[in-house]
């Protein structure tokens, strides 16, 4: 930890303890520096800290006060509402998807499973017959909200699970981020409050960021996945608009949500009247023989928009995902007519016939089958390894690991170091906010166990043990 930062954390335990109120005024940057034997610069780096968190606010040559909400948040309950901070994650995110995209890394931080899974011959097959049709490229039907016939699958598919839905309420979009992102943006304005849990994918910090929202987190839960109280105690304290929530197979935790839980987040909903946008892009990577519910399984009065996605069963080449909308379809093809307009032709005709013909069925039960077989072994192994005080934990969907390091463990710097060896991981800094404990990592362990793995694991591990030892 920076000089700046232990700082930073004293003055924010002593706004916390009450020892400091809205509006009093901090010492001057030189009676800190006195006062804590700091350098200046630290003393001036902690204090725009704090600012950037909120908790303080400058005036014009009179110095460094006390925010407004540093009170708001005391005055609740802290444990069950940590607070919101200013998010700045997008260039922790751009530079991370920068460092690990070269080919030689081995990429155990990706969030894709492994491509050799995902490849699928036959849609290829189907694809490459799709391209030498002219209609198939220039078609103007996949306009938003997109190709007819795939939203009818998309539509038939929810109904198998007894969810009721005409192809009017799915919107075709690029992927789930894409389907993510228009859904937020249709639902908010700038200023508005929207509740993310603590521990979430990143893509929800940064979409939080771009739109100027504020957040209220939810504390993870390990054992259920959810805690019910402190999400009605949030959606009492706070004017929230839109909750973001993962709920099956979460990443990077990996839990999935129980249906009783599911079924009274969605009555909260409607009893406070707070939309949900639910992220399932990995709904169909159970192991076991049913697919988890989601939210949208009980909702009865349009308050969930469900996002998922091909990018996760068919490799990244296939960024078509969908929101199930319902009465927001046209709000979202507003958005999406200013930004991403329109989804490949091509990749949604040959998905219908890949949908349609069964294909899909078959390529997810044989994803489904390599992916319990990987995870399962990549655990023994690492679990064998791992030292003691460490802890995996391990759910049986999807494709990640959550890995708690000892707690004075910092999961960026052994981040830099395996980056140095050509092994990418991702760090907890990825998912949680700065100020929460940083001794996590996602492990991908979707990919099949050979002698070079092990040899990576073993890598992985040696610079555990070092850097506990630093
Ligand atoms: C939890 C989660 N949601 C959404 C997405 C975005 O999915 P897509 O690639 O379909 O845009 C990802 C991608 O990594 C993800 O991990």
């Amino acid at each position: 930890m920076y000089k700046f930062e232990k700082l930073a954390r004293s003055i924010h335990q002593m706004i916390e303890d009450g020892i400091w109120k809205a509006h009093d005024k901090l010492p001057s940057l030189r009676e800190q520096s006195e006062l804590s034997g700091y350098s200046l610069m630290t003393v001036l780096n902690a204090y725009q800290e704090l600012e950037a968190q909120g908790w303080l606010y400058a005036k014009d040559k009179s110095g460094y006060y006390i925010a407004e909400r540093a009170d708001l948040e005391i005055n609740s309950n802290k444990e069950i509402l940590p607070a919101q901070e200013k998010i700045q994650i997008n260039s922790v995110v751009f530079n991370y998807l920068k460092d690990t995209q070269a080919h030689d890394i081995v990429p155990l931080g990706s969030a894709f499973p492994n491509p050799e899974l995902l490849f699928n011959n036959k849609f290829m097959q189907l694809l490459s017959q799709h391209a030498k049709r002219k209609n198939s490229y220039l078609n103007h039907p996949n306009m938003p909200p997109g190709n007819l016939e795939l939203r009818q699958i998309i539509a038939g598919r929810y109904q198998l699970q007894g969810i009721s839905c005409h192809s009017d309420d799915i919107v075709i979009t690029s992927g789930a981020l894409d389907a993510l992102n228009l859904s937020l943006q249709a639902l908010t304005q700038p200023g508005d409050f929207i509740l993310l849990q603590e521990t979430v994918f990143y893509g929800a910090w940064q979409a939080a960021e771009r739109l100027g929202l504020n957040v209220v987190t939810l504390p993870d839960d390990p054992e259920s996945g959810f805690d019910l109280d402190a999400f009605e105690k949030a959606l009492k304290q706070y004017p929230i608009k839109v909750c973001w929530l993962m709920l099956n197979a979460q990443n990077p935790i990996g839990y999935t949500v129980s249906a009783i839980i599911k079924k009274k987040i969605a009555q909260l909903l409607f009893q406070y009247q707070v939309h949900l946008i639910e992220d399932d892009v990995y709904q169909e990577l159970n192991f076991g023989k049913e697919k988890p519910v989601s939210v949208k399984h009980f909702d009865q009065h349009n308050m969930v928009l469900h996002c998922g996605s091909f990018s996760k069963t068919l490799g990244m080449g296939a960024r078509v995902g969908w929101v199930f909308a319902g009465s927001y379809s046209n709000a979202i093809q507003h958005v999406q007519l200013m930004s991403t307009l329109t989804v490949s032709p091509l990749l949604q005709n040959a998905l219908v016939d890949f949908v349609a013909h069964h294909h899909y069925e078959k390529h997810l039960r044989s994803l489904r089958r390599h992916l319990d077989q990987n995870k399962k072994r990549f655990y023994q192994e690492l679990k064998g390894r791992l030292p003691e005080d460490c802890q995996i934990h391990y759910f049986p969907t999807g494709y990640f690991l959550w890995v708690e390091l000892p707690e004075s463990m910092d999961s960026q710097q052994l981040y830099i170091d395996l980056l140095e060896q050509k092994i990418s991981i991702a760090p907890s800094l990825l998912f949680r906010p700065k100020h929460t404990a940083q001794n996590f990592i996602r492990l991908n362990c979707s990919f099949e166990w050979t002698d070079e793995l092990a040899t990576t694991l073993d890598q992985i591990i040696y610079q555990i043990k070092k850097n506990k030892k630093a």
